[in-house]
């Protein structure tokens, strides 16, 4: 008879929403995962677009590790940079590790995600995928919400899915920073992300399947007045986004969150004030201009 060894591991899988998302159950992450179980968590996400692996208290080392299983990663670049240049850091705490006061400007960085928006959608070649690990979470508050636009599309009448084609959405990082004040974000920094046009629709490669693709990086919307086509890019983000549609992730300590950023919309639902919310994540690339 074989003898397990530790890389085979098993799987199960246990959905987290009627829609969209499962948790992964039985596998440790700090250990490269043999290529049959990477399929099975490949496979899973394709189909999930969101997936959750609870207590993985992994380094940053073995997060990008694994990260790297799926592609190429994007650097941080931004000025929220954590010493490994693949992890971006999101934490309300200076570098004593004391909770940031309300007015601190390292505070915007953290409040930009509380918009609905998809990872480096304003990037010529957006983020496949974000994993997300919960260092220290607090209780009651500093939730993530998932939305599949996958699903949202599939929902829609056909005569408005005919409306949209071809339809296509300029995405800015400077847009979506200069909502929140401009604090803390330098010219050099925005000056080397420019304005991108995306389709407003897109084929979610590896199922095959159409997806509504908006963000709150959306500045305008090409052929359109300016404030017509914000309208239209916020009515189709809460199309996504009703509230039978959202999955609401409450953290616990070394949660591992990963999603599509192809066709999931997210949005952090607060900063706490007062409660340590740090939290360390990997961005896997895009392999080309979305189509
Ligand atoms: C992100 C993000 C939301 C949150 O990591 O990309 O938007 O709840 N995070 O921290
Ligand atoms: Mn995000």
């Amino acid at each position: 008879m074989p003898v397990a060894t530790a890389t085979e591991q098993a799987l199960e899988i246990k959905p987290l929403h009627p829609l969209f998302g499962a948790e992964i159950i039985g596998l440790d992450l700090r250990e490269p995962l043999d290529d049959e179980t990477f399929a099975k968590v490949r496979d899973a996400f394709n189909n999930y677009s969101v997936l959750l692996f609870r207590r993985q208290d992994i380094t940053d080392d073995q997060h990008v590790a694994f990260s790297r299983r799926f592609g190429e990663l994007e650097e941080t670049g931004f000025a929220i940079a954590a010493p490994n240049p693949y992890i971006y850091r999101l934490a309300n705490v200076d570098d004593q590790g004391n909770v940031l006061a309300m007015d601190a400007v390292k505070r915007t960085f953290l409040e930009v995600n509380a918009r609905w928006h998809t990872d480096s959608s304003f990037r010529a070649i957006p983020a496949m995928a974000s994993i997300l690990s919960g260092k220290e979470v607090p209780e009651g508050e500093g939730e993530t919400c998932f939305a599949s636009m996958r699903v949202a599309y599939k929902a829609m009448p056909e005569g408005r899915k005919k409306s949209l084609e071809g339809m296509r959405a300029i995405h800015s990082y400077a847009y979506s920073v200069s909502l929140f004040g401009e604090v803390g974000v330098t010219q050099e920094e925005k000056d080397a992300v420019p304005p991108v046009e995306h389709p407003m629709v897109r084929t979610h490669a590896p199922t095959g399947e159409k997806s509504l693709y908006v963000s709150g990086h959306i500045e305008s919307i090409v052929g359109m007045p300016v404030e017509e086509g914000r309208l239209l890019a916020k009515e189709l983000i809460d199309w996504c986004t009703r509230p039978e549609y959202v999955y609401t992730h409450r953290w616990q300590r070394h949660d591992l969150v990963m999603w599509d950023n192809r066709c999931v919309l997210h949005r952090a639902t607060s900063v706490p004030s007062k409660q340590k919310r740090i939290m360390h994540r990997t961005t896997i690339a895009g392999e080309g201009p979305v189509v």
